[in-house]
């Protein structure tokens, strides 16, 4: 078949780059509506989930389906704490790990350990996936936390069954926990986490979903999507609208950043995105969070600075901040180290790419899309000794 031809025929299904505008498959777990206002986890509203939920409540609806009973979340908690190890080999790995590691790709590769020490019975399938993602649930903040301590030359970090989630994760990355002050930053950071906790097909999620298509496991799903969310255009953004603000460092000089980055023709960390092109509402459900955790701080510089550069990149471009932009305000205000925050995003949203991986095998069709060719025009075979 020639070049022109193969080109008429995949035409005929339409192309689109980046896969924009495409549905490349079916889920029942996350309903994004396009215009920005709408998303829901399993038919709950993203506002509900925030304002009333706990991130325990969310990952078991993503995992499971349902919004637990009372009793089914204190035995999911149970099961949360008690799978809350890390293995010998993994804790000797993190004390071997060269001190200038970025976080995630140390989190990648320890979840790739973590997959070659699961020696669980892979069946029945659903079973031994549900107790691997609710594993990976704890494991993942023992490892940011534990090889953020020992950077810090401390030991590891242990679960405490009598937290919840949020605050394990906070004392792990901040020492802050037990008085009031500590709880307000842990239902801050919870709130953060239910919102990074699902987001239909994004990058990550789709590469969990297209490796998973194949019927391998689990943890090497989870690892694709791991390095997938490191890059600055997904995950990484969170990261890098911190390193901005402190950049910037004053609310009186955003506006000239602004202008000067743009004139740059440089993409302006935690706006726009490839779906919400009219606005992101987890972006306003956490503006109010930072906004009220800046009041309860004494400290307004950070989220003024972010004010500032959204009202001038909102002028000078009509973008929209997306959830990354403001959550940088709040995880700033916690004293998170800015590395962490990346590997944050892991520890929530481990929940939706563990329910996607379950969905894509139970309903599995292997994704394997086709190319537009654009290469050279056949060639005939030129032997090695005549080539010139
Ligand atoms: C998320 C993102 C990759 C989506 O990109 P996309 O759907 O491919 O949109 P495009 O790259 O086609 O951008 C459309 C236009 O908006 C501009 N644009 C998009 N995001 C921008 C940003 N953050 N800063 C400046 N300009 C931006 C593009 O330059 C482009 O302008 P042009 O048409 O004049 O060339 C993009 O908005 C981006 O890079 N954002 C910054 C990184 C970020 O915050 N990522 C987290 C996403 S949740």
């Amino acid at each position: 078949m020639t070049t022109a031809e193969s080109t008429i025929i995949l035409g005929t299904y339409g192309y689109s780059p980046g896969l924009e505008g495409v549905p490349a498959g079916e889920t029942a777990i996350c309903q994004l509506d396009e215009g920005g206002a709408g998303l829901r986890y399993r038919g709950y509203a993203i506002g509900d989930l925030a304002a009333r939920a706990t991130f325990e409540e969310v990952a078991y609806l993503l995992l499971r389906g349902t919004l637990p009973t009372k009793s089914e979340l204190k035995d999911f908690s149970s099961e949360l704490a008690s799978l809350a190890v890390l293995p010998d080999r993994i804790l000797a790995f993190l004390a071997t790990v060269p001190r200038d590691t970025h976080p995630m790709d140390l989190l990648r590769t320890a979840v790739s350990w973590l997959g070659l020490l699961d020696r669980e019975p892979r069946h029945p399938l659903r079973e031994a996936q549900l107790r691997a993602s609710i594993a990976l649930l704890t494991q993942i903040p023992l490892v940011i936390g534990t090889a953020h301590r020992l950077a810090m030359g401390d030991g590891v970090v242990t679960w405490d069954p009598g937290m919840g989630f949020a605050e394990n994760l906070l004392s792990f990355l901040t020492g802050q926990k037990g008085d009031g002050r500590a709880r307000a930053m842990a239902r801050a950071l919870e709130v953060s986490l239910i919102l990074y906790a699902e987001h239909e097909f994004n990058a990550s999620t789709f590469s969990a979903r297209v490796t998973a298509s194949t019927m391998t496991d689990l943890h090497s799903a989870v690892t694709a999507a791991i390095g997938t969310l490191k890059g600055p255009l997904h995950g990484g953004a969170n990261e890098a609208v911190a390193e901005m603000f402190v950049s910037i460092g004053n609310p009186n000089l955003a506006e000239a950043w602004v202008k000067s980055a743009l004139a740059e023709k440089r993409r302006i960390m935690g706006f726009g995105h490839r779906v919400l092109k009219q606005g992101d509402v987890r972006s306003d459900i956490i503006q109010r969070e930072a906004e009220r955790l800046s009041d309860l701080c004494g400290e307004r510089r950070w989220y003024d600075i972010a004010r500032a550069v959204d009202l001038a990149v909102r002028r000078e471009r009509g973008l929209h901040p997306n959830l990354d932009f403001y959550t940088a305000v709040v995880y700033l205000l916690m004293g998170i180290p800015r590395v962490l925050y990346t590997p944050v995003f892991v520890c929530s949203r481990i929940a939706g790419w563990c329910a996607h991986i379950i969905e894509q095998q139970e309903h599995n069709r292997l994704i394997r899309p086709r190319a537009l060719y654009k290469g050279p025009a056949p060639e005939a075979y030129v032997e090695l000794d005549d080539r010139r």
